[in-house]
């Protein structure tokens, strides 16, 4: 059940990991969209599929199934452990800005520049290097 249950907690972060990376992509593109225009109307309906379809539901999928590990594996007394936590909590928040841009673009009240969207783009790359090099390595 274990193996299987990592398994499955693997592949919802993949899942999660690809919306994170592409949902700043789109809106980098956007960004040079004309509110109001077909382009514009387009992006719209990306953003708001790729936020409900995947990154929702894997972001859920993910905590439940890293939560149900830490507590039948016996993990939470281990540093690693509470580290990783920490830096997903973090993750978890930027999916919270995330959300809160799609439903400003949305609303054509996008404030952020292309710059500020690369930007956002490298954080949760970083975050995953990092979550993934805990999980795996255990470093302490
Ligand atoms: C707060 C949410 C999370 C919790 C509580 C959690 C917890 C865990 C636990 C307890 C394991 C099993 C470790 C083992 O059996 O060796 C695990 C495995 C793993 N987690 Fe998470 N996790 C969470 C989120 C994430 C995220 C966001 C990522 C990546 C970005 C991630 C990547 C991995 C990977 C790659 C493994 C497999 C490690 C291995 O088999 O060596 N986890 N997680």
């Amino acid at each position: 059940m274990y193996e299987w249950a990592k398994a499955l907690h693997v592949i919802a972060v993949i899942a999660w990991m690809a919306g994170m990376l592409y949902l700043p992509r789109l809106f980098v593109y956007h960004c040079a969209a004309e509110p109001g225009s077909k382009q514009s109307e387009t992006f719209k309906v990306m953003e708001r599929r790729l936020l409900r379809a995947i990154i929702n539901p894997a972001m859920i999928a993910t905590w439940l199934l890293g939560l149900g590990l830490a507590f039948w594996g016996g993990w939470f007394a281990f540093h690693w452990l509470q580290a990783k936590v920490l830096l997903v909590l973090v993750l978890s928040g930027i999916h919270g800005l995330l959300a809160r841009w799609v439903r400003d673009f949305a609303a054509d009240r996008n404030r952020n520049s292309q710059r500020f969207y690369r930007i956002i783009n490298e954080i949760p790359a970083v975050l995953m290097v990092a979550i993934v090099i805990l999980a795996v390595v255990k470093p302490f």
